[in-house]
């Protein structure tokens, strides 16, 4: 059974209560049983993490990331200078998908340049909670073809 990692950074386990005006009214919970349903449906098995610390995010990435087949990751604050997870995702071979609810590039100058882009697989921002179900369609579309 195929298997998709979902990674969720910093502060996104305030999802819904944390500046809705900008990352929206829908729960971390409800991102995370969207995803569970979705995966169910397609016969993919799926886990959702969310950690606010760099050094579990890298565990994480080490552990559970190479035997997945897809590892769908919000890096949060990270992704603008966490070096550290760009080379753990660099160190495994899995393919990653990089998810901002907010558009990073119409924000704040330092929200504007991802560490991480350049070495994951596709970037999605901007379309707030939909942009995980998003990843996920991106995900299952790179499995299928893994298993052609
Ligand atoms: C975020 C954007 C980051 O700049 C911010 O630090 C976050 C969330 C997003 O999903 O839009 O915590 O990754």
């Amino acid at each position: 059974m195929a298997k998709i990692l979902v990674l969720h950074g910093p502060n996104l386990n305030l999802l819904g209560q944390r500046e809705p005006e900008i990352y929206g009214n829908v729960s971390l919970d409800d991102v995370n049983q969207n995803l569970t349903r979705l995966a169910k449906e397609h016969n993919i098995e799926i886990v959702c993490f969310q950690s606010n610390s760099e050094g579990e995010i890298i565990d994480f990435l080490h552990k559970e990331g190479i035997e997945a087949d897809c590892v769908i990751l919000n890096p949060a604050a990270y992704t603008h200078y966490s070096i550290a997870i760009r080379d753990a995702v660099k160190g495994i071979k899995t393919p990653v998908i990089e998810v901002h609810l907010s558009n990073i590039y119409a924000r704040e100058e330092f929200r504007r340049h991802s560490v991480i882009a350049p070495v994951v697989w596709g970037q999605i921002s901007g379309f707030g909670h939909y942009g995980y179900e998003m990843a996920f369609w991106a995900a299952l579309q790179l499995i299928k073809n893994i298993n052609r």
